[in-house]
């Protein structure tokens, strides 16, 4: 079945339809299309452009087929253009005729527009849940480990010692912009375009507010040009996703290095690792390590959206039915990805002892010494100098800074007191380090109660 034709002398071509056609994918929206069949339905009987008894019946008609393409009574057929046509011709099967009427005043351009636009609503949420799962296993994780020190890093050296707890709840600040980022994403999505017809608007007394209502849209379009041609709001989603997927991809980089034999800070669970077809010894990180590479995907999901509408002309273009692919990969992957890492993250083994010998190498409290010496009155410029000979002098003997005797620091500057090495511990740097948002276990439990409070909004 066709939605036109009376114009033309043939029938499409073989490899035509293949190239064109979007049953293979946009089935997925089949019950989305329903949905806003029958709100169209009922608002051509309430504007009376078709009579009560036929919007009813348009709307029962609908029902059967909701109700037999999910008891797989009845089948899409793949010689239909696009999901929209194959709903209309499987309403003709239950009403006859009278199908022909539901497509007055709407166009198939503002009703794949309202169709993608019911799903991403409906998947933003799911992806918002998923994202607070995966924060929420975050903060339980922290909160567990609230004993286990590590090293910070920058420029992948090591710096500072931190909680790892601080660590981990840096990651739940990325995947609370990122689901609030959605929610607004969400705002813009969630506006209703039909109503629009083809791009002009249409010349029966329609009620794009009565349709937008029946379906729960905060919005209904201003302009019928730009409801049927704006994709800002797949644009939008696919740079929010791209953003989630970096984040997603960033934490599972962390955890391939910390899982390797030269840290060895996390050992993942067997459950989420597998092995190599040569090298019997092996485990390897594979989940995570896709976590990292499917974020490529998204982000050429967007760029390729982005090269689809650039330079379009108003007002639909076929060229937009690219979104559909585009936006589905998006969603499945980062949804994916996310539950993954989620379970991850949840069932890896820290091991305290591993990210505890890392901080005795490396002078990771040199700047404690150097605020001790600020605090002493010192210009810090000159307490950075001073922690910098403390430093040489050690690497030249080969030691640390625990081993060298009160004598030695008073050599460096008598401002060295007794209580120096209270100073040099990685827990008594990580306590210190109390300054608001600080990785001080003090400031960690706020951190944490703040994170809790915001999940349970
Ligand atoms: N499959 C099409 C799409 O995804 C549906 C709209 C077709 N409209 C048209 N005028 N050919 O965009």
């Amino acid at each position: 079945m066709r939605l036109w034709g009376g114009r033309f002398r043939k029938k499409p071509d073989e490899v035509a339809h293949e190239f064109t056609t979007s049953l293979p994918f946009d089935r997925r929206l089949a019950e989305h299309d329903i949905a806003g069949s029958i709100a169209h339905a009922r608002m051509l009987g309430h504007c009376q452009i078709v009579t009560a008894e036929e919007a009813r019946q348009l709307e029962a008609g609908l029902e059967r087929v909701r109700a037999g393409l999910s008891s797989g009574e009845l089948e899409l057929d793949s010689a239909s253009e696009d999901i929209h046509t194959e709903i209309e011709r499987l309403l003709g099967a239950q009403v006859g005729a009278l199908a022909g009427k539901l497509h007055t005043a709407r166009s198939r351009n503002d009703q794949v527009a309202l169709d993608l636009r019911l799903f991403l609503r409906e998947e933003i949420d799911s992806l918002r849940q998923g994202i607070a799962a995966l924060q929420k296993t975050l903060v339980d994780v922290a909160e567990r480990n609230m004993e286990v020190v590590l090293p910070g890093y920058t420029h992948l050296q090591r710096a500072q010692p931190v909680l790892l707890a601080q660590h981990l709840l840096a990651y739940f600040n990325m995947f609370q912009r990122d689901r609030e980022r959605l929610a607004d994403c969400r705002k813009r999505v969630n506006v209703c375009p039909l109503g629009a017809a083809a791009l002009a608007g249409t010349s029966f007394p329609v009620a794009p507010s009565f349709v937008a209502e029946q379906l729960g849209f905060e919005g209904v379009f201003a302009n019928s040009m730009d409801a049927v041609s704006d994709r800002d709001f797949v644009l939008e989603f696919l740079a929010d996703a791209s953003v989630a997927m970096v984040h997603v991809s960033q934490l599972s980089a962390e955890l391939v290095l910390w899982s390797s034999a030269e840290f060895g800070f996390v050992r993942l669970d067997d459950a989420w690792c597998t092995g190599s077809s040569i090298m019997p010894q092996k485990r390897n990180p594979d989940v995570a390590e896709l976590a990292r590479g499917k974020a490529g995907r998204v982000l050429g999901d967007l760029v390729g959206m982005l090269a689809v509408a650039k330079g379009l002309t108003l007002s639909y273009n076929r060229d937009y039915q690219e979104d559909k692919e585009a936006v589905f990969d998006a969603v499945d992957t980062l949804f994916g990805a996310v539950e993954a890492v989620r379970e991850m993250v949840a069932t890896a083994a820290f091991d305290a002892e591993r990210t505890e010998g890392a901080l005795s190498k490396g002078f990771l409290t040199a700047t404690e010494v150097a605020d001790y010496l600020v605090r002493k009155g010192l210009p810090f410029r000159e307490a950075h100098g001073i922690v910098g000979q403390v430093v040489s002098f050690c690497e030249k003997q080969g030691t640390a800074m625990e081993d060298l005797t009160i004598e030695e620091w008073r050599s460096f500057s008598r401002e060295f007191g007794q209580d120096i090495p209270e100073y040099i511990s990685p827990r008594g740097a990580v306590a210190a380090k109390a300054s608001p948002g600080g990785t001080a276990p003090a400031r960690v439990k706020e951190q944490i109660a703040a994170a809790r409070k915001l999940l349970k909004e």
